[in-house]
């Protein structure tokens, strides 16, 4: 469902990103580990269109979305169903909870269709249904991150990426987050989550990426990377 091959990216004359070899089977949950700086983010930037790879190609549902001479435009990405859950959440605070989510439906007319979509939203998160009408700003930094979450399912995406799931947030909640995480993809949806915390994200995951200064230095089933020692040793502290 999603293929990345030979992918380099950067900032002006800076390069970020090194030769990325990446895949998503459809339906399959996705985790993308490395510390702070090595192009997490980068990456998924590259994938949905906000920033521009400077070589390598992105096939999604068969179709090329960034290759030579081909760069899709973002909103397009997200018509033929990808969508980011940014870090950092980038919530609209003085607009309340409902109108943050209803922002995600934008290739949606239908306001009956965005009605049915935010009451689906609703049933997968209840916290934020209770608060559907505070200033999203008000809100926990859980519940900020189910808004974020929220609305980017708003646009029924088949890839759902998030970044940085659990990044400063209690465990009580990154628990409840991971349950979260379980249904969306049993509802069909593949998901690309990009996750600091080793143990959260190869409990989200079946199989991850490790990307250390813009490479991928490592890939494989979750529990295989657990019993890594390098893994333990660089992020698990063992
Ligand atoms: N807009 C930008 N302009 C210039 N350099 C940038 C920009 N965004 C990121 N970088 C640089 O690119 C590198 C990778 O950043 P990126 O945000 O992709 O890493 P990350 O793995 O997501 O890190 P973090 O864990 O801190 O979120 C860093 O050296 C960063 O300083
Ligand atoms: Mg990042």
């Amino acid at each position: 469902m999603l293929k990345i091959a030979k992918l380099s990216a950067g900032y002006a004359d800076t390069q970020v990103l090194w030769d990325i070899d990446l895949y998503i089977k459809k339906g399959e949950t996705v985790a993308l580990i490395g510390s702070n700086g090595a192009g997490k983010s980068t990456l998924l930037e590259s994938v949905i269109g906000l920033v521009k790879p400077k070589s390598g190609s992105i096939l999604f549902d068969g179709k090329a979305v960034f290759g030579e001479n081909i760069n899709i435009p973002t909103r397009e990405r997200v018509k033929i169903g990808m969508s980011l859950a940014p870090q950092g959440r980038h919530l609209f605070p003085d607009m309340t909870v409902e109108e943050n989510i209803a922002l995600g439906a934008f290739v949606e007319k239908d306001r009956l269709k965005i009605k049915e979509e935010l009451e689906k939203m609703y049933e997968l998160f209840p916290r934020v249904y209770e608060r559907k009408n505070h200033p999203a700003g008000k809100l926990s930094g859980g519940e900020q991150q189910m808004v974020a979450i929220a609305r980017a399912l708003m646009s029924k995406p088949k890839l759902l990426m998030i970044d940085e799931l659990s990044l400063g947030l209690a465990p009580v909640i990154v628990d409840v987050l991971i349950e979260i995480i379980h249904d969306i993809s049993k509802s069909g949806t593949s998901l690309l989550v990009v996750e600091q915390d080793v143990q959260v994200a190869l409990s989200v995951a079946k199989r991850a990426y490790v990307l250390e200064t813009g490479r991928i230095v490592m890939e494989g089933k979750s529990e295989k990377l657990l019993n890594n020692p390098q893994i333990q040793s660089a992020y698990l502290g063992i």
